[in-house]
Parts: C-alpha cells; structure tokens; sequence
C-alpha cells in the first residue's frame, strides 16, 4: 500500500451494523425468490480433496454440474471460508493489510438454469447502489473479454457509465473451481476506496487501478456465469444449465458500509481486537504496531470455527492448517509479552458477535476454549524445547568450526518446533552464524510438494473419460438396508492400475461413509454364448467418488465389455456386513453410555466401524480411569442384554433434532434424515446399517482408550466374536503368566508382586556384592601396583580385559575414589577397536593432581578427545597402538606435578 492508495474513511453511505448487512443481504434475495440455505461446515468432511470450503458453491457443485437432487432453483446464503495457500493467501501476510483474512464469509446468490446473466447484473446493482446506497461513482464493473452480453447488460440494464466497465482476461475474468470442474466467464464489481480528484488518472492503470496490485480499488463481489465444465484433457463441456454463482466478500462490503478504510476496523473484527487490547494492555493502532491484534483477531476465528466444525490442530493436512495459524498468532502473543495462553480468551467475545449468525460458536464455546488452549500450552512447551534444540545445533556448529547452519536444521525448527525462520535468523545472528537459506528453501518446497501430493484428487474420475459408459446417469439406488444380494446392471466401468473399478444402477453394497467401511463381495456376470466364461469380480472396497458410488474390484475371471457388465449379480459378504453392523450400533450404544458416565460434554469427533473392530473419538479432557471404563463397558452390555429392538425411519432434519436425535457437529445433513432409534437408550441421525435388536452385538469389550488429539480420545473395542478372543487371548496370556509364576488361578497377581520384590532385593544384593568387590580388587591394585612418589601413591597401569572386563571397570574406579586419599591412578584399557584412558586422584593428591586436566594433557599424545573432574576423568581413542605413549605421558606428568 502506497500513499497515493491509501483507502480512506466514510463514503456517505448509511450505516448498517454487520449483522444488518449479512441479513439485509439475504433478506433481498428472497424478496426475489431466493431460498435461504444455510453455510455448509467450514470442513468439508465428505471432501477428502479439500481442505476446507473455500467458496459458497462448494455445497453446489453437483448441482452446477447437474445433479440437482434437491431441485434448487434459486438459493442465497453465507459460507464460512477458509483460505490458508494460493497467491493472495499467504498466511504470513495475513494482518498485515486491511483486507486479507484465513477466515471469510462469503456471500452468495445462485441460479440454477434459472435466472442468468441480466437479473444478476441488475440485482446486484440494485442492491449495491438502491439498497445500501453505495456511491455509483466509486464503482467499476468488469466483465470477460469476449462477453459481449454481459457488457451489453451492464450498459442497458444499469446506470453506471459505460467507461467504467472494464474488460478483462481469463485470469481475472474467467473463474474455474479448480483443475477440473464447473467454471464460466464471470463480471466482477469493484470499489474505489480512494482519494476521487486522482480516479481518473489511476482507474486503468495496470498497477494503481481495477484489478491491479493495490489495495485502493478492492473487488467486492463476484458474478460466475457457470455454463461449462472443465474436463481432465483441458477441454470445456458445456453445462446441461446456464447457471449463476455469485460472491461477495462480507467483511469487505462491510468496511465499505461502515467507511472504516480497512475490514478489520468494522464491527466484525473491533470486539476481538479491543478484548485483545484490553487483555494484553497493548493499545491497539490502525498502523504497523496493530498487526498483533489483526493477526490475533483473525486467527481465532479461523481456529474457532473450524474447530467448531470438528477439526482439530495435528500434524497432518487439516490438523496442519490449523496448527500453523495457531502458532502464529500465539507467536505474535508472546511478542505482546503473553506467557499463558491467551488465543482461546478471545473465543467468548467471537461467540457474542457471531453467535446469533453461526450458533455453533456458542454451544461449543468452552471446547473450541479447551482445544485452543490446550494446543497453545503445547506449542509453549515445543518452542522452550526449540530454544533448546537451536542451543545444541549452534554449540555443534561452532564445534566444528563452522559459521552455517544447515537448511534441514532450519527446517525442523521450522517444521518441529514451530520456529518462524526469522526468529531463527535473529537467534543465529546474536551468536555470529548464519543460515543456509537455499538448503532451506528447498527443504520447504519438498515439504510444499508433500502438502500438494496429499491434496491432490484423480480429477479424472470426475469426467466421462477413461470410463466405458453403459448408461449415463451416476446415482446408485442403494438397496443395503434391506439386502445384501441383488440382480445389478453396470452404468459404467473402468481398469484403474490393476484394479476395476464399476459403478451399478442400484447396489446392495454400502459405499464407505460416517465411519463405516465399504463392504466387500462379488460382481458376477452371465456365461456368454457358446460357454464363454462369465465376469467374475472379486469386490475388494465400496467407496465414493465425486457422488457416484464406485465398486473398487479384483477381476477373477472372463472378459469385461459393455455386454458382459450389463447383467450382474451383487452378493455381498454376509459375515462381513454382519459383523459390521453389530459394531455399528455398538458405536451407538457407546455414545450414548459415555455421556451417561462421564457427562453432556462428549460429543462423537469421527468413527471408524469395520468388521473386524470398532473405533470411536470422543470429546474429554482427561484419560478414563480403570472405574470409568468398566461402568462404560458395563451400561453398553447392559443395554445388549436389555436387547431393545432397533428401528429407523425416515424424518425432516428439522422434526429429528426437535425429537432429540443426537446429530454430529459439522456434518451437513440433507432435509430428510434416517434416524436409527434404540429403545430409549439411544437416538442419532446416521445412514449406517444397523443390526435389528441390541442383543445381537452379543457382548462389547473395550481393548484401548487413549488420547489422539488435545482434548479428544479414542476408544477401541470389539464385539461378539471378537470381544470372546479377546477374551481367550487375555486368558491365555494370563494362563502363561501363571504357569511360569507357578500361581494358583486368581494368585497371579500376588505371585507377580513377590516375585517383583524379590528380583528387587536380589538386585540389591548383587549391587552389594560387586562394590564389595571391587573395593577389594582397588585394594588389591593398590597394594599390588601402588607406588610411592613424592609421599603421593601412585598407580599408572594397564588393564587387561581379561581380568578386569569393561563392564566392571566403573566399579573399580569407584572403588579406588573410595581408596585413594593422598594417591593417583592412571589406567588404560583397550577393548574391541577402542582405547579408554582412566584418571583417579584422590581428596588430598587434588591438590597437586587434577583428573581432569590430567586427562586434558596425556590425551593428545593418542588423539584422545574427553575430560571430567578433579576426581574423576576419563577420555576414549581409536588409537589402539598408542597405549605405551600414554602410560609414559601419565608417568612423566606426574612427576612434574608430584615433583617426584
Ligand atoms: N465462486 C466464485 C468465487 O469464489 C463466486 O469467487
């Protein structure tokens, strides 16, 4: 930002609190038939692509490419986004501007094969300029170089003047998904925040003015006119429909309203920013020193509202995201002078600000508090440990006489510790280092490669292509609830690597979703004419991909083509999708015993359910006791004997939750919703298989509980069968415990505690013993080898391994410091390829002999490396041949030091 550009404050236009901007907003669109959906969880847990939503059409995606299973027409709402990479989102920029955020809220109008371009322009004008009053003067339209249309309606339809719409390329104009996916031409409006006697001259500058790198003349809002998709091969297909989605930054049109100059001095961000003052005593400035307060008040809302959202810090993908923004604004709360944690002190006030709108906030309050806090005392601990991490590299570095620390260092401080690279420059400088910035660098862009590699979605399983089509529809109709066998047809199929991967017109198998794992079994095919083989497919995995449900499968045997796939049997595995479905509503059942017995607070974090075994990550704070643990497994058994019928039916979201339907935090759930029903124990949202009465889990034995995340812990357990050999397996283990204890059945335990004392006392003994042996083996050196020098003894020998063995060397020596009063021993062993050099000066000989710098001066003499006390010294070489030269060096030291 230059001085020309500086934005300035107050445009005349009305004032309107943020909260009246988001509803006026959505209040407009309905007055145009617009329904009001609400914002899709921030993390996109059905996404393994994706990071987080980052635009308000991630949740329509399928419906801009067609796949419009809700019917919407024509939906408005706000979207939490989180964009944390790309070029404008370099997180360490973040709060140094006024305009760039993690976390935004983006809002939004679509159209699908509904309206298009004209009402768009029009509405969006006529919002802009006859709703809130912006001044039409300070705004630009663009629009894509070959649309002529859109231009054409901005002219007609509007009142702004024709030379302040802008043509412009793809790059600016032209907005794509990403890779692959819905894309279009789009026109863009923009907002001069500038001084009015210089907009002539900079408009259509490529650097000062519309669309150029400044922060005078800011977009506000973007119109996508969605009429194609972009294939794998680059190509464009168009659309079945010609559809509208638009969006617009919330705080930027806010600090527009509110004529602040900057997003974060709007009454979104002004709460958070003058708790921060308050708290730290760090008055806060619109300048440079207020970048603490910008970068804390934005980071806490990413961290709340994506925690909120069931995500959590770690080290992986999402969990990675977040933990860097965290440390980077709790970094920036230290430079405060913050030594506690202070981040989560600033949830309280985003929920009084943002609550009403995203009531998640609120109700998950004191856990996003917990989470944040517990992750800032982590991250306190891991820089303390960094300090002392950067002390050792830089003793090392010096050590071996050099002035650079390695990139791969500098990396882990970076990546282990969470060490900004400046703050290990700085550390560097005060010691007279430097740092090697392009080892560095390289080690960051591997790591970048990593993050890219993780993120990266075959794309290409979202095209026709590759495919051999069948039919063109994608959906499955899923038939699992009530079969597990099936006469199918494929849509389509694929070869993908070794595998072959089918999607059915309607499947009995239950495609991998909320923590239950797909289910394996066959596809079979019909013999051909002439006894040709039949298909024969080996079902290894049911998974989604980009909606379609996708049979992941071995081919056993015969000839895929569109003939032989067209008519298939389903069978799925029974034992497996058995076995499957009793943990399942034992998960539920789990649930539901955790909150009884350690309270409300435990709310359900992610699942896994497969055959073999159960998993289930909860919300608490501390490890369960042993008691915990056996009351959970206790209620869940009870309720299997009570063996309530379990039931499901089909409800609107709304009625569900009204029920008391447990839902998870974060999912995004359609308008209707099964609800899986057990007796009066449990009621949860979930479109799982379920077994039909919870006596057919049989029994439920927890195997672990253990912490996976700051406040969240995992329980695995399993069922039936399996609880009964894990059962077996304890018994057993216990059975071999006995035999060798030679206990007696329920002695095991007294057995092992005897036994345990017993090994102790002995220990004891043997510890005795040898000391006393020792003694007697340094009085023996002594009186055998001791001579007398100057009224010192002196004893300057070698040890053979033979008869002193390395292993009871230590003890000797402790055995002579025990001896020795006005007496000096010098002794060397070689062992193996090493060679070990002794010094032990007794209390009274330290006055004229120090071990240590005894050792210090012989060792040179075999390039010997070491060091101690006055008492006690030692020193290790590989110069095995060198053993006289020391003895003889230890010799002559001595007499000039005893003056013998
Ligand atoms: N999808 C468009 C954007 O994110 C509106 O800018």
């Amino acid at each position: 930002m230059n001085a020309h550009s500086a934005p300035q404050a107050g445009f005349g236009i009305p004032f309107l609190t943020g909260k009246q901007v988001r509803q006026g907003f959505i209040d407009f669109f309905a007055s145009k038939g617009h329904v009001f959906v609400p914002s899709a969880p921030v993390v996109p847990h059905d996404d393994p692509t994706l990071l987080f939503t980052n635009a308000g059409m991630n949740q329509f995606k399928s419906a801009l490419l067609g796949d419009n299973r809700e019917g919407w027409k024509r939906v408005a709402n706000s979207q939490k986004c989180i964009r944390v990479s790309g070029k404008h989102n370099d997180l360490d920029e973040v709060g140094r501007d006024t305009y760039h955020h993690t976390f935004f809220e983006m809002l939004g109008n679509w159209s699908f094969g509904d309206y298009y371009k004209k009402d768009a322009i029009k509405w969006s004008w006529e919002l802009l300029t006859e709703v809130w009053k912006l001044p039409k003067d300070r705004l630009f339209a663009t629009v894509y170089q070959d649309d002529d249309e859109s231009e054409k309606i901005w002219q007609t339809e509007t009142d702004i003047p024709h030379d302040r719409i802008m043509r412009f390329g793809a790059k600016s104009n032209f907005w794509e998904m990403g890779d692959v996916g819905p894309c279009g031409p789009c026109t863009e409006i923009h907002f001069d925040m500038g001084d009015p006697a210089t907009r002539e001259a900079t408009y259509k500058d490529p650097i000062l003015g519309v669309n150029g790198p400044n922060a005078r003349y800011i977009e506000l809002w973007n119109n996508v006119f969605m009429q194609s998709e972009r294939m794998q091969n680059g190509d464009l297909k168009p659309l079945k429909n010609q559809n509208v989605d638009t969006g617009m930054g919330f705080e930027r049109v806010v600090s527009v309203i509110q004529g602040s100059g900057s997003n974060y001095e709007t009454d979104v961000f002004q709460p958070i920013i003058s708790q921060i003052a308050k708290l730290s005593g760090v008055p806060y400035s619109k300048g440079p020193e207020g970048t603490p307060h910008r970068v804390m008040a934005d980071h806490v809302r990413a961290l709340s509202f994506a925690i909120a959202d069931g995500a959590t810090p770690g080290n992986e993908g999402r969990g990675y995201v977040l933990r860097r923004i965290l440390r980077r604004g709790s970094r920036f709360a230290r430079n405060m002078g913050q030594r506690e944690p202070f981040l989560c002190k600033l949830v309280a006030t985003l929920a009084e600000t943002m609550g009403e709108a995203f009531p998640e906030l609120g109700q998950r309050k004191a856990y996003i508090e917990q989470v944040i806090r517990a992750e800032e005392e982590r991250f306190m601990r891991t820089l303390d440990q960094g300090l002392d991490r950067f002390a050792k590299i830089a003793a090392e570095v010096k050590g071996k006489t050099q002035t650079v620390i390695g990139g791969a260092e500098v990396f882990t401080l970076y990546d282990t510790y969470g060490f900004p690279t400046d703050l290990t420059r700085v550390l560097a400088e005060e010691q007279g280092l430097t740092i090697d910035e392009a080892g560095y660098a390289k080690h960051m862009e591997e790591q970048r490669e990593r993050a890219r590699g993780a993120a990266k979605f075959d794309g290409s399983f979202a095209s026709d292509e590759g495919w051999t089509l069948l039919t063109p529809t994608l959906d499955s109709e899923f038939l699992g609830y009530a079969t597990l066998h099936a006469e199918v047809a494929a849509r389509r199929f694929r070869e993908h690597g070794d595998q072959v991967m089918v999607v059915l017109d309607k499947t009995p198998f239950y495609a991998e979703a909320g923590g239950q794992v797909g289910d394996t079994g066959t596809l079979t095919g019909k013999p051909g004419p002439a006894g040709t083989p039949c298909v024969e497919l080996r079902v290894l995995d049911t998974v989604k991909v980009f909606d379609m449900v996708v049979h992941k499968c071995d081919l056993l045997g015969g000839i895929l083509s569109a003939d032989t796939m067209k008519s298939l049997t389903a069978q799925v595995d029974q034992l497996g999708r058995f076995r499957t479905v009793r943990n399942h509503s034992a998960t539920h059942l789990l649930h539901s015993a955790l909150r009884k017995v350690l309270g409300e607070h435990v709310q359900q974090q992610g699942s896994r359910v497969a055959p073999d075994s159960l998993r289930f990550d909860f919300t608490h704070f501390q490890g369960l006791t042993a008691e915990e643990i056996r009351q959970v497994e206790y209620e869940v058994n009870l309720r299997i004997e009570e063996n309530h019928k379990i039931t499901h039916a089909v409800h609107g979201i709304e009625d569900a939750k009204k029920m008391g339907a447990m839902a998870l935090f974060g999912e995004k759930y359609g308008d209707k919703v099964r609800v899986i029903t057990m007796g009066d124990v449990s009621m949860e949202l979930c479109g799982g298989t379920h077994a039909t009465a919870t006596g057919d889990i049989g029994i439920l034995k927890i195997i672990s509980e253990s912490s996976i995340a700051a406040g969240v812990r995992r329980i695995e357990a399993v069922t039936g069968l399996g609880a009964l050999e894990a059962a077996q397996r304890n018994q057993n283990a216990l059975g071999e415990v006995a035999k060798v204890l030679k206990a007696k059945a329920g002695q095991e335990s007294e057995k092992a505690a005897e036994a345990t004392a017993r090994i102790k006392a002995l220990e004891k003994e043997v510890q005795e013993l040898r000391q006393a042996q020792a003694r007697l083996q340094a009085t023996t050196l002594v009186a055998e080898k001791g001579r007398l020098m100057n009224g010192a003894t002196i004893i300057v020998y070698k040890l053979e391994e033979k008869a002193f063995p390395k292993e009871s060397v230590p003890m000797l020596l402790e055995g002579l410091a025990g001896h020795l009063r006005n007496g000096v021993a010098v002794l060397t062993q070689t062992s193996g390829d090493s060679l070990s050099i002794y010094a032990v000066s007794g209390k009274e000989a330290q006055a004229k002999v120090k071990a240590g710098d005894l050792i210090k001066a012989i060792g040179p003499v075999a390039d010997a490396r070491g060091g101690g006390k006055p008492d006690r010294a030692q020193a290790g070489s590989k110069s095995l041949d060198k053993e006289p030269l020391v003895l003889a060096e230890a010799e002559k030291y001595l007499k000039q030091a005893l003056g013998g």
